[in-house]
C-alpha cells in the first residue's frame, strides 16, 4: 500500500509518500517540507494568521516536489498519483484551525479528484507512527512491538499512552498545563533565544562545564502528590524566568533546565512502566530530537530489560510521512466530503 500524507497542523507544511513494506516497516519514499519558521523567529513564536498565509501559498509547490521526488518528474506525477497512490491521508487535528483547514481541504479536493480514498489522521497518533518508519540511521532497527508505552514530548504535548494494539489506545498522563516543548520555549525566550528555543538551550547546554549538582539545584522538580501518571511544567517554567531575572549564566541556566525536564519525564516513564510492565518503550515529538532526555530514557528501558525505539530526528519534528504510516495501521475508510478540521480533536480517553 502507498499513500500520499499531507500534514499541516502547525507552522509546517509537509506532503510525503510512504509505503508498506514487509516485517511491519514503512518506507519513505518522499518527503518534503517547508516552514515559515523565519517568519515567527522576528515575533518569537508562531502566529496562527501569519503560519496558515503562508501555508498557503507553500501547499501546492510541496505537493508538487513530494511527487516529483516520487516518481522523478513533474510531468508524470498526475499519472503517478492516479495510478500508484492508494490512498490519501490528512492530519484533521488537533492544531490550529487555519494551518489545519489548508492541508484538509487540500487533502480532499485530491481524493475526489483522482478518486481515492482518503483517511482521517490524529497529529497525535501520527507523532506515535513515526516509530514505524525505516530508520535509515540505524542499520539493525526493527519496528516496534505491540503492547507498547508510548511517550509524545513536543510543543503542544506531553503524554503517555499505552498503544495495546493498533487502533486502541488509552492515554494514561499528560500535561496539566504547559508541554515539555512549550516549557523549553518559553524559558529559552527569557534566555533571549530566537524561537524555537528547545534546540537552541540544548546547544548551550551542551557547553557548560561546570558542577552539574551546582546547576541543577537551581531549579525545583515539579511533582504532582495525587499519585497520578500526569505532568506538570508551568511552575518549573515560571521559576527559570526568575532565576533568569538575576543569573546571566545562560549555559548553567540551560543546563539546570534541559537536565531538570529529562528527569521529571524519566520518573513518570519509570513509574509507568512500574504500573504497566510492558516489554516496550517508544518516544515521539519534537522534544524526542533531545539528546539528554534521549539518553536518560533509554537507560532506564535498557536497565527494566525494555526495549526502546525512536525515530530518526527527521521524524521527531512535525512531518508528513508519519502521518502516512499512522494512516496504513489504522486505515479506516470515511466520506471524504465529511471529513473536516478540528483544531481541539480529542484523543484516545483524554
Ligand atoms: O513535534 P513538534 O515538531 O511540533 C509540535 O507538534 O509541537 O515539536 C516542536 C517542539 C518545540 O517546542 C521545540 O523547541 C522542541 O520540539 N524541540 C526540542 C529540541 N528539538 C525540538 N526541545 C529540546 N531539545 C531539542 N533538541
Ligand atoms: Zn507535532
Amino acid at each position: 500500500m502507498r499513500i500520499l500524507a499531507i500534514e499541516t497542523s502547525c507552522d509546517e507544511t509537509a506532503v510525503g509518500v510512504v509505503e508498506q513494506l514487509p516485517d511491519n516497516r514503512v518506507g519513505v519514499i518522499s518527503h518534503v517540507f517547508a516552514s515559515s519558521l523565519l517568519e515567527h523567529q522576528q515575533t518569537g513564536g508562531i502566529v496562527p494568521e501569519v503560519a496558515a498565509r503562508a501555508q498557503q501559498s507553500l501547499m501546492i509547490p510541496t505537493l508538487n516536489q513530494a511527487l516529483e521526488e516520487a516518481c522523478g518528474g513533474l510531468d508524470q506525477t498526475t499519472t503517478y498519483a492516479k495510478e500508484e497512490i492508494d490512498a490519501i491521508a490528512v492530519t484533521t487535528g488537533p492544531g490550529l484551525i487555519g494551518s489545519l483547514l489548508v492541508g484538509v481541504e487540500t487533502a480532499k479536493s485530491l481524493a475526489l479528484t483522482w478518486d481515492k480514498p482518503l483517511i482521517p489522521v490524529n497529529h497525535l497518533t501520527g507523532h506515535l507512527y513515526a516509530n514505524w518508519l525505516v530508520r535509515k540511521s540505524d542499520p539493525d532497527w526493527l519496528p516496534p512491538t505491540l503492547p507498547a508505552l508510548g511517550l509524545i514530548v513536543s510543543g503542544g504535548h506531553t503524554m503517555l499512552v499505552l498503544l495495546k494494539d493498533h487502533g486502541q489506545l488509552e492515554v494514561i498522563g499528560q500535561t496539566r498545563d504547559d508541554a515539555a516543548g512549550e516549557c523549553f520555549d518559553k524559558c529559552a525566550r527569557a534566555l533571549s533565544l530566537p524561537y524555537p528555543g528547545g534546540p537552541q538551550l540544548s546547544r548551550l547546554a551542551k557547553d557548560w562545564t561546570g558542577s552539574p549538582t551546582e546547576s541543577t539545584n537551581l531549579l525545583p522538580h515539579p511533582r504532582l502528590t495525587d499519585g497520578s501518571l500526569d505532568f506538570s511544567f508551568s511552575g518549573l517554567k515560571a521559576a527559570f524566568v526568575r532565576l533568569a531575572q538575576t543569573d546571566t549564566d545562560k549555559q548553567k541556566l540551560s543546563f539546570a533546565l534541559e537536565t531538570t525536564i529529562a528527569e521529571v519525564i524519566e520518573k513518570q516513564v519509570i513509574e509507568a512502566l512500574k504500573r504497566y510492565p510492558l516489554k516496550q518503550f517508544m518516544l515521539c515529538g519534537g522534544v524526542a530530537a533531545n539528546t539528554v532526555l534521549r539518553e536518560k530514557l533509554r537507560q532506564a528501558c535498557e536497565a527494566r530489560g525494555v526495549r526502546f525505539n525512536l525515530p530518526d530526528i527527521i521524524h521527531c519534528t512535525d512531518n508528513a510521512a508519519m502521518i502516512g504510516a499512522a494512516a496504513i495501521y489504522n486505515y479506516q475508510v470515511v466520506e471524504t466530503v465529511g471529513v473536516k478540521a478540528d483544531p481541539r480533536l480529542s484523543y484516545g480517553n483524554s
